[in-house]
């Protein structure tokens, strides 16, 4: 149960983060995916807004970094912010830029992985042990997956010395994780979206429109593929954190979030027909406002009561949508505990890393 069971759809990201100012205010902040007409936007401009220690604003495009920076910087003048490079989709730009935090900062109170993308083309990628996966895939989860397992020592440090005494971690999804289930047998889709075992194939009853196929690939279904397992991927971390009885990290949480349906550059490279699609998909045909896409972001970053919800143990799977925890939304495909194990052991094997934990 969040501490709000009043807010909803409407509640914005300004209100959210006013509500909860203390859990702001002097914390070290990390937001990844920051653009002038991003949800990231709004989520640092509410966040500036309650004195945060430490607000980094990691992302891939300088011009659009500098661009936020330059109106977090006017608004709120006195906020210390860090700007670092981050292309999620590049291993070793992964690595560099989470040095580079390390070497600003001792902790990090909150990590908002918020950076992704979305897009009918195929774009083709190798892993660092070189598997050819979905480029969708590659940014939306691989690279989050490394970037999350080499910021988790600061994360550390803020659960065990911080004033607080714990850390959070946001993962951004979508209700279009509902689109597929991760393909471990063809992550990059070259068969046929049901040439695959049972358990990896799409629902019977998606609409057409999102088995399209581009070039033989089917960008929706890459899409939905990422962003189930950006929801495994939190739960798996937050079960092996709260298993790991030392390093603070039994106090380190972490959720997963569906913003709402929000005009942003997510749909940039779709056509008419895709744009109208997407449309759809808001309730009652109503868009959220960009203040109100970022609410559920930082409900689930900032609100303390949410340290007692027992993803780890089961009780949920710390799903938010509309600011409140809606397991109720959440897939078959991306709620397995074994699929969520078999994901992390995967991805480690697909990086060449382990996370240790
Ligand atoms: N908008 C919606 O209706 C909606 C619905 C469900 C879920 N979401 C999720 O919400 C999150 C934010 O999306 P948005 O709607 O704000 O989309 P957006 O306007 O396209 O913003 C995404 C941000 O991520 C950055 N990014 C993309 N690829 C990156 C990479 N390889 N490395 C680092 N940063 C990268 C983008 O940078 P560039 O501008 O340089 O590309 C941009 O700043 C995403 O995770 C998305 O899946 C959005």
């Amino acid at each position: 149960m969040a501490t709000h069971a009043d807010y909803n759809a409407q509640t914005t990201a300004t209100e959210v983060a006013a509500a909860f100012a203390d859990s702001v205010k002097g914390k070290n902040i990390v937001v990844t995916g920051i653009s002038p007409a991003s949800i990231g936007y709004t989520t640092v401009m509410a966040l500036a807004a309650q004195a945060p220690a430490n607000l980094v604003l990691a992302s891939r495009t300088k011009s659009k970094l500098d661009a936020v920076a330059d109106d977090v910087r006017k608004a709120h003048p006195d906020v210390q912010l860090h700007l670092v490079p981050l292309d999620l989709a590049d291993m070793a730009s992964v690595r560099a830029a989470a040095a580079s935090i390390t070497g600003k900062l001792d902790h990090i109170d909150v990590l908002i992985n918020n950076a992704g993308i979305s897009t009918p083309e195929r774009l083709a990628a190798k892993t660092p042990n070189g598997t050819e996966v979905d480029g969708q895939f590659l940014t939306n989860h691989v690279g989050v997956f490394l970037w999350t397992a080499l910021l988790l020592p600061l994360l550390r440090a803020a659960a065990t010395s911080s004033a607080s005494g714990t850390a959070r971690i946001v993962n951004l999804t979508s209700q279009g994780h509902h689109l597929s289930p991760v393909r471990f047998s063809d992550y990059s889709f070259r068969r046929d979206p049901y040439d695959v075992p049972e358990d990896e194939k799409p629902r019977q009853e998606i609409p057409a429109f999102f088995l399209r196929l581009n070039d033989g690939y089917p960008g929706f279904l890459g899409y939905g593929q990422s962003k189930t397992a950006n929801i495994l991927h939190a739960t798996e971390l937050a079960r092996r954190l709260k298993s790991n009885q030392k390093d603070g990290d039994t106090r380190i949480s972490v959720f997963s979030v569906h913003p709402g349906t929000i005009e942003t550059e997510l749909s940039r490279s779709l056509d008419q027909e895709g744009q109208e699609t997407i449309a759809k998909t808001a309730p009652a045909g109503l868009w959220k406002t960009q203040d109100q896409g970022a609410a559920t972001t930082l409900v689930a970053a900032l609100d303390p009561k949410l340290n007692e919800a027992d993803v780890a143990g089961g009780a949920t799977i710390g799903y938010l949508s509309d600011c409140q925890l809606r397991d109720d939304m959440v897939a078959a495909h991306a709620k397995g505990e074994d699929t969520a194990k078999r994901l992390w052991t995967e991805t480690e094997k697909l990086l060449e890393f382990t996370v240790g934990l």
